[in-house]
């Protein structure tokens, strides 16, 4: 594994216009790591991945990716980085063969035919490589397109919600292939919406309205977020949900199957309005909170949500 940072940007901002659409990222990641890349539509995901490959010029910052300048070197980093872009896809009207040729011209590999061969085997599609890309379901296009990213041996991915609108079992297998390339000493950034994908990372960094909110290990996340969350189950949850959303010492309130989650930063508010929110044969139990419900309290706290307010 090498040593140092695979991604080293700092005080990143691109404005669009008047619109500051990154103000001031900083990224410190390791090589050989998976991260998470989390943050509502619109929090400036993307235009922070194209700064880092240098796709797209910053307004002001400075950095390194794979040890190379992101404004002097952009060419180095480009390949040697797999980018898949969002809603990625492929010619739905070329063969499978075609299109991993076609990416294999862009990234100007050589011995293409041997290494389009490899591919194919590799994902067990030889024999039907001459069947157009559009004959394949949703979750083998994913595994079409993560290997034509990673054809010419890059050494960073970065992928961009790569499996929005994947089916579950898909989302599975993807993440499957993705830790076993990391294994193999891939660096990974990933961002995505889905909280079962960022459990899955080495680290998370949201984003918020071009800033970074957080950034550390899941359970990092849970402890700073100051949060206290309380669970109840049964039936008579959804009622409860309503009875408490927008008392005192409730922040939020969110559904995970049956049980209902109630959270706040204030124990003391919170605890005192689910002592008066009782029906029998339920109790308040505390639990740890899930990181969806740290990423709210954390919004909250930041002055970054922008949903209603309840007061
Ligand atoms: N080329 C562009 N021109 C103008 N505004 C843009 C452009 N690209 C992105 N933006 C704006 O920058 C903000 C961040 O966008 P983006 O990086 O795509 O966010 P995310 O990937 O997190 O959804 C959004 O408000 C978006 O509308
Ligand atoms: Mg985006």
């Amino acid at each position: 594994m090498k040593e140092g940072l695979a991604i080293d940007v700092r005080n990143l901002v691109k404005k669009f216009g008047p619109k500051v659409a990154v103000n001031g990222v900083d990224i410190q990641m390791p090589y050989g790591q998976v991260w998470g890349f989390l943050g509502p539509n619109g929090s400036g995901k993307t235009t922070t991945i194209r700064m880092i490959c240098g796709l797209l010029k910053t307004t002001s910052g400075e950095g390194t990716c794979l040890g190379y300048d992101i404004e002097k070197e952009s060419r180095h980093i480009k390949i040697r980085t797999g980018y898949m872009t969002q809603k990625f896809s492929f010619w739905g009207d070329l063969t499978i063969r075609e299109n991993l040729e076609f990416v294999a011209r862009l990234y100007q590999i050589p011995s293409m035919k041997q290494k389009v061969d490899e591919t194919l085997e590799n994902l067990g599609l030889e024999h039907r490589q001459h069947q157009v890309a559009d004959a394949l379901s949703g979750g083998w296009k994913q595994r079409l397109a993560l290997a034509a990213v990673t054809m010419h041996g890059p050494e960073l991915l970065l992928l961009d919600e790569p499996t929005a609108g994947v089916d579950p079992q898909a989302r599975r297998d993807f993440w499957n292939e993705i830790h076993r390339l990391s294994t193999n000493g891939m660096t990974v950034l990933v961002s995505t919406h889905y909280m079962d994908e960022a459990e899955r990372c080495d680290k998370i960094a949201y984003l918020a309205n071009g800033k970074m909110i957080t950034k550390g290990t899941v359970s990092d996340i849970i402890d700073r977020s100051g949060l206290i969350t309380y669970t109840a189950k049964g039936e008579f949850v959804r009622k409860m949900a309503s009875a408490v959303e927008g008392k005192p010492g409730v922040e939020h309130v969110a559904y995970f199957g049956s049980a209902l989650h109630v959270s706040g930063m204030n124990r003391e508010l919170l605890e005192g309005t689910l002592k008066k929110a009782t029906m029998d044969g339920m109790e308040w139990t505390e639990v740890r909170p899930s990181l969806e419900d740290s990423f709210i309290a954390l919004m909250k706290s930041s002055g970054e949500d922008t949903r209603r307010h309840h007061d």
